[in-house]
């Protein structure tokens, strides 16, 4: 079963304070995409990956396929001003034959490969699937000005990770819907929440961190040294 994956990767990683988008700083000599990407091409159950960037990384694209030999990487497509049009410019570039569409973020390099397989395997079935980590905090609801307006019961809260994967139809409906409504949502499976799809969760594992920050990146440093995929 034909199996395309998007990797958003046109976010200029304002809240890195670097000059370049976190997906090209280097982790191990390598960028933190090649990293990600990796974990694709190694997977049997994906046929094909799709990054969206910027036109002026485009080249960059092109250099990290011939230097680290990704065979299922294709050309890039332009990334939106959201990560949600970033990723809508790319599914108009999935292969016909594809059935199920992955997401992943281009700056989560530690995803294993169990959770992309468990994660496609769920959504042939369900429809769709998300990668989630039971949530270790207390989480509160809070106004905007800080005061806490609700504590939610932690034991039914999840921290949601990528990859989200979707039946094709499922994810290209959810994006006709949010166009048309004007739907803005930080991940797919809210989209797909809003056609009335309840996306089935995958439990993950906490190294599947998205490098944001500084402080990521010296976390990233740290589980590199003992990454299995
Ligand atoms: O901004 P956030 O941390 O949610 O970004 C998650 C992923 O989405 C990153 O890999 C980033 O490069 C990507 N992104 C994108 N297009 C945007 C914004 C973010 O592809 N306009």
């Amino acid at each position: 079963m034909f199996t395309s994956v998007i990797i958003p990767a046109a976010g200029f990683g304002e809240r890195m304070g670097a000059t370049i988008g976190k997906q090209f700083l280097l982790l191990n000599e390598k960028p933190i995409l090649v990293h990600t990407l990796e974990r694709f091409e190694q997977c049997a159950e994906i046929h094909e990956i799709i990054v969206a960037t910027q036109r002026s990384s485009f080249s960059i694209i092109e250099e990290m396929k011939k230097k680290y030999s990704l065979t299922k990487l294709r050309s890039p497509v332009e990334g939106g001003e959201r990560r949600q049009d970033s990723i809508a410019n790319a599914l108009k570039l999935v292969d016909p034959s594809a059935e199920m569409v992955s997401v992943h973020d281009a700056v989560r390099p530690f995803v294993h490969l169990k959770e992309i397989s468990q994660s496609i395997e769920t959504a042939r079935y369900f429809g769709a699937s998300i990668v989630a980590v039971r949530a270790k905090d207390t989480i509160k609801q809070a106004s905007t000005d800080g005061r806490v307006e609700k504590t939610l019961n932690r034991s039914s809260l999840w921290s949601v990770q990528t990859p989200q994967t979707f039946q094709r139809q499922i994810l290209l409906d959810a994006y006709e819907f949010a166009a048309k409504n004007n739907i803005t949502a930080t991940d797919d499976s809210y989209l797909v929440e809003r056609i009335g799809i309840s996306p089935i969760i995958v439990e993950g594992s906490y190294e599947n961190i998205k490098i944001t920050t500084p402080d990521d990146l010296l976390l990233a440093e740290l589980l590199l040294q003992r990454f299995i995929p």
